[in-house]
């Protein structure tokens, strides 16, 4: 067919076909702002909040010359949230990871299953408590799963940890009656997925413990926080135990010395009553936050779903979805690559060194064979705990890359592009744009 294109016309469409990487003009030339959910939403609500609780000069929960009781009123508000019964405010969420073993008594000769995309603190918590993490593979949801998990499970293993990877939800459920017919624990780690929902049931009280961060990344945030929660009234004595001075507290905030079982030993991890006022003030934004990365995020998937060479993330429910994270897979690694190096030169970047846009591989300790400690088995008391103690013996596990093989192959093909709290019209439109440019060029494209 005879083409009325005028040949200006022609080379006109060549010049805004050509990637910027082969010398065209990029689609934006500001970086796009940088992800920190909560961040872009702190303004004079927490200035007030902050000053106010620095004028009590009480900035210990327990007491003080003014007691404000702002982590015990965050406590409480955070379980309303969530619908849980209890939670513990704590220092961060490694912090209550840390307090969430201890609690659920995890120790040598213990086998705890761990997906192979997660945070380094995960398996640093099971290590540290003496116990063997078990590397369990991952699906195209990004997070456990659930056949991996039942062929992992040995008569040594005390737990599962289900990691709500990047912004949405794992197949909790499904997770959740492997659990079950185990006689194992389910601890959810929640930190980046703050706010997420299955069947309208928040994340964080399908299983028995659950954890939470605040750290700046998060989708709401005071900086560095974190919490447990449960509705398990025995484990949450347990875990405020830990989190403290290693007892229980009445009603009264007594220690109790009465009940063997809550006299542990304390971890220090306690909040302080100014981060208590800040989070206070981000749950109340956190709807807001979210609703903001969701419908970004979707007004940029559903454009997406025109490429046929594209796949995109599995969402176990959209709904429940936070949205600060898109994941998008590839035919092959190199294709991946190529299009994440054109999508960084069209500008779909936070700054030049952000690692807002990169292919999974980059991704650092979030993929179990970038940890060191993990591959080499690195001790701390140098004589080989606790892989080498007798306890452990016979507990072989492979950490090399090649031990979770649907892992390194999505790693390797598929690219993470964070979905901050404050993008515009302009920015959402801008990362269409680029992938739909870089799409064509890289015959992606169905279109
Ligand atoms: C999945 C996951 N778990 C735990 C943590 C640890 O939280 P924190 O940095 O507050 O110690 C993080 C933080 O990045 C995380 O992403």
């Amino acid at each position: 067919m005879k083409s009325d294109k005028t040949v200006a016309e022609v080379k006109a469409e060549e010049a805004a076909n050509r990637l910027a990487i082969h010398g065209g003009a990029a689609v934006r030339r500001e970086p796009l702002p940088l992800e920190f959910p909560g961040i872009h939403y702190l303004d004079e609500e927490e200035i007030d909040a902050a000053v106010r609780l620095l004028r009590s000069r009480s900035l210990f929960r327990f007491y003080g010359v003014d007691l404000q009781n702002e982590a015990v009123a965050f406590e409480a508000e955070f379980a309303q949230w969530l619908d849980v019964r209890h939670a513990v405010a704590v220092t961060s969420g490694t912090g209550a990871l840390n307090v969430t073993l201890s609690a659920l008594g995890v120790g040598p000769g213990q086998e705890v299953i761990v997906p192979a995309y997660m945070w380094v603190s995960v398996i640093a918590a099971v290590v540290n408590h003496g116990a063997i993490p078990v590397l369990a593979d991952i699906d195209d949801t990004f997070c456990l799963d659930p056949k991996s998990v039942e062929a992992c499970i040995t008569p040594r293993t005390s737990g599962i940890i289900l990691v709500h990877m990047s912004g949405a939800p794992g197949d909790v459920k499904a997770i959740r009656q492997i659990a079950s017919r185990h006689h194992i624990f389910l601890l959810e780690d929640c930190a980046q997925c703050n706010g997420g929902s299955v069947d309208g049931q928040k994340v964080g009280t399908f299983g028995d413990m659950a954890t939470f961060s605040f750290q700046m990344n998060k989708n709401m945030t005071s900086g560095e926080g974190g919490c447990v929660v449960t509705n398990d009234l025995r484990l949450y004595h347990r875990a405020v135990a830990c989190h403290d001075v290693g007892y229980a507290r009445d009603e009264q905030g007594r220690l109790v010395f009465s009940e063997p079982d809550y006299c542990l030993w304390g971890e220090g991890y306690r909040l302080d009553e100014l981060r208590a006022t800040l989070l206070r003030v981000q749950l109340g934004k956190l709807p807001r936050i979210i609703a903001a990365m969701h419908r970004s995020k979707y007004r940029i998937r559903k454009a997406l779903e025109a490429f046929t060479g594209v796949r995109l993330r599995r969402i176990i429910d959209p709904d429940g979805d936070t949205g600060c994270f898109l994941i998008t897979i590839y035919p092959d690694a190199e294709t991946a690559r190529r299009v994440n190096r054109a999508l960084r030169v069209e500008g779909i970047v936070t700054c030049p060194q952000g690692v807002s846009n990169v292919v999974m591989t980059d991704w650092g300790l979030h993929l179990y064979y970038n940890v060191p400690s993990l591959v080499n088995r690195t001790s701390i008391d140098g004589r080989g705990f606790p892989w080498k103690l007798a306890e452990n013996a016979g507990l072989e596990r492979q950490y090399a890359k090649g031990a979770c093989p649907a892992a390194d192959d999505l790693f390797a093909r598929s690219i993470i592009l964070a979905i901050p709290s404050c993008l515009t019209d302009r920015d959402e439109t801008d990362i269409i744009e680029a992938f739909q440019k870089v799409m064509r060029a890289t015959s992606l494209s169905a279109t």
